[in-house]
């Protein structure tokens, strides 16, 4: 990891060394905290964040889903993540804001327990790699599945629900895949170890309703906005294993990730065995946004100075 100076923690900037949290944090032990993920780039009017207040909302609606009362307004958190970019000098860089419980109380119940906040922001480059927006990446079906909605709040990106996904990763990984794709109750699709999942079939986009167990990703969401300008027909649909290897393409969707083909799944090749059209051309509307390259970008980017 790429450090930078300084990281905003319930407040103030410190130095990154000096961002630190008491073993005793009951998010250390529980898992119980909500974060966010999102992206500033460089952009010909100066370096931007992505959908900056539709991150925001998501992190202030996990908190409320897990009872977190963030001790801050969203105008302070909105600029505390602008000025971890700016102060940190970075041209362009991954934010994580984090909400977690700090030492109080210890048990479950998470009561007399202070909710802190840290955001960081570093440099960070291709999520699956520096080859994977032009050859793709080949990703397993995970033999774990999806935590249930019925168990989980799949709407709110809760830190516990990451053992999921890395289970699934360290598995991918260990047996020479680049991802997963996990399944979810009634062995339907729910999505990426950390992305979204579309299927393209008939020039016709489909991807798993929420209810899989999906997250609502934010990229999810812009790629549906830009399959409809583009004029393709767009369902939220499940998604079967039959439907996944018949498919013509695959792709995932991340703020991490980006929009990467999917070109095998179980060693099993998706179309021709390279990102498809399809996906090329909505990858292309995406990064063209995101960079601040297209007419519609100013409605999506934030200026961080
Ligand atoms: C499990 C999971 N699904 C989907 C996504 C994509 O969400 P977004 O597009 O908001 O980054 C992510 C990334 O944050 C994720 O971790």
């Amino acid at each position: 990891m790429e450090k930078s100076k300084f990281i905003w923690m319930n407040g103030e900037f410190v130095n990154w060394e000096d961002a630190t949290v008491s073993v005793m944090s009951h998010t250390l032990h529980y898992g119980t905290g909500v974060f966010e993920g999102i992206r500033a780039r460089e952009c010909p009017k100066g370096t931007s964040i992505f959908r900056l207040n539709d991150h925001v909302d998501r992190l202030y609606n996990s908190a409320k889903a897990y009872n977190m009362d963030i001790p801050y307004d969203k105008e302070v958190i909105t600029q505390a993540i602008k000025d971890s970019v700016h102060l940190n000098n970075l041209t362009s860089a991954y934010i994580r804001p984090l909400v977690f419980f700090g030492e109080g109380e210890m048990g479950i119940l998470p009561s007399n327990v202070p909710v802190c906040v840290s955001i960081s922001a570093w440099s960070w480059g291709a999520y699956l790699g520096d080859k994977a927006g032009e050859n793709g990446v080949k990703v397993c079906i995970s033999k774990w599945k999806r935590i249930s909605p019925e168990s989980f709040i799949p709407t709110a990106k809760g830190v516990g629900g990451y053992m999921n996904s890395t289970l699934a990763k360290i598995d991918a990984v260990n047996n020479g895949y680049d991802d997963a794709i996990m399944f979810g109750d009634g062995d339907v699709v729910a999505e990426g170890s950390g992305q979204n999942l579309f299927l393209i079939k008939d020039n016709i986009i489909t991807t798993p309703p929420i209810e899989t167990g999906a997250l609502g990703g934010i990229t999810r969401k812009t790629v549906i906005e830009i399959a409809n300008n583009l004029n393709f027909e767009v369902t939220e649909q499940n998604i079967s294993k039959e439907d996944l290897l018949n498919a013509d393409e695959l792709f995932f969707t991340g703020t991490a990730t980006e929009v990467i083909g999917v070109v095998s799944v179980d060693n099993s090749k998706i179309g021709n065995g390279s990102p498809g059209d399809v996906t090329n051309a909505i990858r292309k509307k995406y990064l063209e946004i995101v960079n601040g390259n297209d007419a519609n970008s100013d409605n999506y980017l934030t200026l961080v100075k």
